[in-house]
């Protein structure tokens, strides 16, 4: 598909002069496609599945069952009674998590590059559950070790829950390997693949995965929708993490009967409106097709990874070779804190990133950073959206040494400084406007500093 046309698929790009998204790994755009999806549900049939026998709630119920079945589809899932509709990704690895039969002493291994959906849940099971965290520790490159992981899985680790591509620098693991060495000890796998499912095709059987979750904010869905796809004998273990309506087939006041799967995991009434709308996100994504995905992004990543090869302040977070960083980059900048570098690429280029620690905090805790910042590329980012962000990153650099105090402290250019006005791209945002607006966006600096950057 053209850029532009692709492009004009997405309302939150028809601004002029358009906003240069780069934040698609918190959140993608979504396009109208999935939008009107969403409005048909609630113009057209707003019912609820499986409860009513009305003509509305047939509707839903057959409508959910497609998004169903076709979620099993996208993703190599052996049957659609694997699939889960939860609220997000996080939900999703707390219901493996919490649901899974442990025994104390039982062991699950995680690498030191996890983020917090994948970490905190572990933590508590450990204090709570005498579970014990096996932590892999990942090269600084992006190379694998597979002999370290090995080392790991003779300790009687039972569950191997990691990330398939990281959302701090764009590595992608090996999973298919680490899937094969993890059963062949006995191990089961759970892949967190909120950042790999919205770039490349996912077949759950080829990699040999018992679990696989999903976020559809990140793959052009609505925000709310979760998906945690598995194989069908590994989903009957779990305990559900919610009970109530829907979960059950019979109850009496004293005791009740549990639905099989998926259905035992579905408590209440659901986001069908959701659901259909992630529904037609993957009919969009498999209309571009992940090939032209990749190529768009890739392009994106490669011009920016090139234009600051040589540039000794820019410090590049993951393996150097843009192919091998997904759709990521991640960088730090000598003697600039990442909050002010955000806020003057927003405000003087209209270039939206990330900044902060990105919901990994113990990977800066342990290296002692406050964070640093994150350009994500998605399908619509073309060369432009490169370049904006090479010319307002260009534009801080240059700024730096009036700023910087001696030293490369990341804290030294905090709240001092100032666009130069979007005047490159023509943007509406002047140097008075963005001034005006500075008090404001201070204090959306501090949320984020006590978030300490979640997603
Ligand atoms: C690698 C990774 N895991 C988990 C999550 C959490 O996803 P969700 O918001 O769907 O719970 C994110 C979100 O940023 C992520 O990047």
């Amino acid at each position: 598909m053209n850029l532009d046309r692709l492009r004009s698929e997405f309302p939150a790009l028809e601004s002029r002069p358009p906003p240069v998204y780069l934040d698609s790994a918190c959140m993608s755009l979504v396009p109208r496609p999935v939008l009107e999806a969403m409005n048909g549900y609630y113009r057209n049939y707003p019912g609820c599945a499986g409860r009513s026998l009305h003509r509305f709630s047939e509707e839903v119920g057959r409508r959910y069952e497609a998004a169903r079945a076709a979620f099993a589809r996208f993703f190599g899932a052996p049957d659609p009674s694997g699939v889960v509709f939860l609220r997000n990704a996080t939900e999703a690895i707390n219901l493996v998590g919490q649901g899974w039969p442990w025994r104390r002493g039982d062991r699950v291994l995680i690498s030191d590059q996890e983020h917090n959906s994948n970490l905190i849940v572990w933590q508590r099971l450990a204090r709570e559950r005498g579970l014990r965290i096996e932590v892999l520790a990942l090269s600084e490159d992006g190379s694998f070790d597979a002999e370290d992981l090995e080392r790991h899985l003779a300790r009687n680790v039972r569950l191997v829950s990691l990330f398939h591509t990281s959302n701090l620098d764009g590595r992608t693991l090996p999973v298919r390997e680490i899937a094969e060495l993890a059963h062949d000890r006995g191990a089961q796998v759970l892949l967190d693949g909120c950042q790999a499912a919205p770039h490349e095709p996912v077949d759950l059987e080829r990699i040999g995965a018992d679990f696989y979750a999903i976020s559809g904010h990140k793959m052009l869905g609505p925000t709310g929708t979760g998906v945690l796809v598995s194989r069908p004998s590994a989903l009957e273990r779990l305990r559900p993490l919610l009970l109530g309506g829907e979960t059950v087939a019979w109850s009496t006041l004293t005791d009740h009967e549990l639905r099989p799967s998926p259905y035992r995991f579905e408590a209440g009434l659901q986001n069908y409106a959701g659901v259909i709308g992630a529904h037609a996100a993957l009919d969009f994504l498999a209309r571009v097709g992940f090939e032209e995905i990749r190529a768009v992004e890739h392009s994106a990543n490669a011009r920016v990874t090139a234009a600051f090869e040589d540039e000794p302040r820019l410090h590049l977070l993951g393996p150097p070779e843009p192919e091998r960083r997904s759709s990521i980059f991640a960088f730090s900048l000598d003697g600039v804190d990442p909050h002010d570098a955000a806020l003057f690429l927003d405000e003087g280029h209209r270039v939206m990133v990330r900044s902060g620690m990105h919901c990994v905090h113990s990977f800066y805790e342990r290296r002692g950073l406050p964070g640093n910042v994150r350009a994500s590329f998605y399908l619509y980012n073309g060369r432009a959206d490169a370049d904006a962000l090479v010319v307002g990153l260009t534009e801080l650099l240059d700024r730096v040494p009036e700023h910087r105090v001696s030293g490369t402290s990341a804290a030294t250019t905090r709240g001092t400084l100032r666009p130069a006005s979007g005047r490159r791209r023509g943007a509406g945002s002047t140097r008075a406007a963005a001034r005006s607006a500075r008090p404001r966006r201070r204090a959306a600096r501090g949320r984020a500093e006590s978030a300490a950057g979640s997603g």
